[in-house]
């Protein structure tokens, strides 16, 4: 079999990211953070776009240096064509395209959920991948998706958020609580601190495998406020507690769900994705639920959790291998189904 080199590309939303594969080994991973959007508490469409353009060349250009690879070497250019913000993906669509025509080598579209799901399979030391069928649970800024994965390209939806998603569940509670944006990774520190019984908050109430997460943000907002009302230092004095019985609320809403996934479907191995999935409480119960219920559990490396170009190129390393290919006429998607 002769190697592939792929140069993957992801601008979904506010990451500029490019990596290069050698077949399903990564050589360089580079990743732009734009930390422009701290300070206005998410994600600014136009200034992300704008980031992009600044970025893309640049990223580009480390990931060929950091891989130790020529231009004329690539065997193909992969993108993520979507879901994402539009002026996002069009920075990393046009740039892919215009570089696929210029060295007269194969494009290859990405559906960044597919490229979530299919981070596990990028071969690395250490790390097992799972075998099919399993369950996919990406959990972001951006998604809550229960996935059922029989193949490579054969997923379904099994269950997803029908209000926020799970980082947006940590981040709007960090909010109330006054912690700065993105607020998930200090719920996760402080949590590891405090109690997570110390306080209750209700479980939402969604029937089969679809999630809520909206209601537990209103309930812990006036949670807090009527607690202020007692004592302005509610907040300075629990923060621990509070942390670790929001987090340990937000766990067992998944769990909830991940359980009757195994059960409706019949399938034990659980893999992770998505930024949330770095959080040190949920990596902690999963490993717990493989002696408890005799599931099998797939964390990937971190840096492939994240929006990441990696996890665009393992797809794009598949699509290689079936000559799954794009002409150039090929346009990104805001929308669009797994
Ligand atoms: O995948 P990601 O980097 O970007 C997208 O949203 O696509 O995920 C970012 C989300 C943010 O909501 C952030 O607060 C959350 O992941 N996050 C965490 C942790 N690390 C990142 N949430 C809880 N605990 C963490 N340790
Ligand atoms: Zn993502």
């Amino acid at each position: 079999n002769p190697e592939v080199f792929i140069l993957a590309i992801e601008s979904s939303c506010d990451d500029t990211a490019a990596a290069i594969l050698q077949n399903d080994k990564v050589l360089s991973n580079v990743v732009a953070n734009q930390l422009i959007h701290n300070q206005y508490g998410g994600v600014v469409p136009e200034l992300a776009s704008r980031a992009h353009q600044q970025n893309i060349v640049p990223v580009v250009d480390a990931a060929l240096r950091k891989a130790n690879i020529q231009k004329e070497q690539l065997s193909a250019i992969a993108f993520t064509q979507g879901p994402g913000l539009m002026g996002s993906l069009l920075v990393g669509s046009s740039f892919a395209k215009s570089m696929a025509v210029a060295l007269q080598i194969p494009l290859i579209a990405v559906n960044h959920m597919q490229a979530h799901v299919l981070a596990h399979f990028i071969e690395e030391d250490g790390f097992e991948k799972p075998s099919f069928p399993f369950l996919a649970l990406t959990i972001s800024g951006g998604h809550t998706q229960i996935i059922k994965v029989a193949n490579f390209f054969d997923m379904t939806v099994i269950g997803e958020t029908t209000d926020d998603a799970v980082g947006e569940a940590f981040d709007k509670s960090a909010k109330i609580l006054g912690l700065p944006y993105p607020g998930g990774p200090l719920i996760d520190k402080y949590a590891q601190l405090g109690n997570p019984k110390a306080f209750a908050f209700t479980k939402p109430k969604v029937p089969g495998l679809d999630f809520s997460f909206s209601g537990l943000k209103t309930a812990i907002l006036y949670f807090i406020q009527k607690k202020k009302l007692e004592n302005p230092n509610f907040v300075d004095e629990n923060l621990n507690d509070i942390c670790a019985s929001i987090q340990h609320t937000i766990i067992e809403i998944l769990m909830d769900k991940l359980k009757l996934a195994v059960k409706e479907t019949g399938i034990k191995q659980i893999a992770i994705g998505g930024g949330v999935s770095a959080n040190s409480g949920i990596r902690n119960t999963l490993k717990e639920a493989e002696n408890k219920y005799g599931w099998k559990t797939f964390v990937p490396k971190f840096e492939y959790t994240t929006d990441n170009a990696a996890m665009i190129g393992i797809v794009g390393y598949q699509k290689f291998l079936t000559q799954t290919f794009e002409t150039s006429s090929v346009v990104s998607k805001a929308r669009i189904q797994l």
